[in-house]
């Protein structure tokens, strides 16, 4: 079982977007995944999801300060696929919402699980830190473009720290370039600085990089993975190429 959060100090780069539709497609490969929402702002994936935040469910959130078990907020969504869903106020959890109390809860739903996934809102704090510190695995999703590799090496600093602190566990499965547009003039600018990041922080960048595609709104509406929605779309089978890397990856 591999614990991975999907990460970037950037907001709307496609962290929930990847999270989501790589949990569906391997959910539709037979493996079992639960999805936790941290998002307490936003709730995003609950959202994609279709989970009706109005309802009487618990979240994240009755995890962390009712001190309720994660095993009574999950929520199922299809055949292999769970969600625990965010409330608001799961992104600004003070310090005693403590790492142990997250492991301790995911300690006893892991023998039902062959992946959990983590999606996070942009803001670093005590999100991130939880579910870093939590994680076999960080899979940072970012923009290809320069400015955006730049201003994003903070989160790459953040996991660095994470590493040494607190999870030497923790790695980096890999950078994904999402929304990714191949004719860009600045396309191979992008590569070569893609490629120093990556060897200074000791990773990789996915081979397969998300095409930019309306497909990957256009299914919220029916709180479907693209891989379902739009099954024969390029942007399906980018993500079904990354759930092969990132199953390559965790091997
Ligand atoms: N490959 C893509 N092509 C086109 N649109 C995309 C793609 N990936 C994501 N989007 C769209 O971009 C927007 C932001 O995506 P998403 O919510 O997944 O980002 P995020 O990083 O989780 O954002 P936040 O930081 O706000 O949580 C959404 O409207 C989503 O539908
Ligand atoms: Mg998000």
């Amino acid at each position: 079982m591999s614990i991975i959060t999907f990460i970037n100090e950037k907001g709307g780069v496609g962290k929930t977007s990847v999270c989501f539709n790589i949990a569906w497609e391997l959910s539709k490969r037979g493996r079992k995944i639960l999805m936790i929402d941290m998002d307490g702002q936003k709730a995003n994936l609950s959202f994609f999801a279709g989970v009706n935040k109005d309802s009487e469910i618990s979240t994240m959130l009755d995890v962390f300060k009712k001190n309720i078990e994660i095993k009574s907020a999950v929520k199922n969504l299809k055949e292999n696929l769970d969600i625990v869903p965010a409330d608001s106020g799961v992104a600004n959890l003070d310090m005693s919402a403590k790492v142990s109390k997250f492991r301790k809860e995911l300690e006893t739903v892991r023998a039902s699980y062959d992946f959990i996934f983590i999606d996070v809102n942009p803001a670093p704090g005590w999100g991130h830190y939880l579910s870093l510190s939590i994680s076999d695995y960080a899979v940072v999703v970012m923009l290809p473009d320069i400015a955006s590799l730049e201003g994003n090496k903070g989160i790459l600093e953040t996991i660095e720290e994470i590493q040494e602190t607190n999870n030497s566990q923790l790695k980096i499965l890999g950078i994904v370039f999402n929304k990714n547009n191949n004719r860009t003039v600045l396309a191979k600018q992008v590569a070569d600085v893609a490629k120093k990041i990556s060897v200074q922080h000791q990773t990789k960048i996915f081979e397969t990089k998300i095409r930019n595609s309306v497909s990957m709104s256009e299914n919220l509406i029916s709180h479907q993975g693209i891989t379902d929605y739009a099954p024969s779309s390029a942007v399906a089978e980018d993500l079904r190429n990354l759930t092969d890397e990132i199953l390559d990856g965790v091997k």
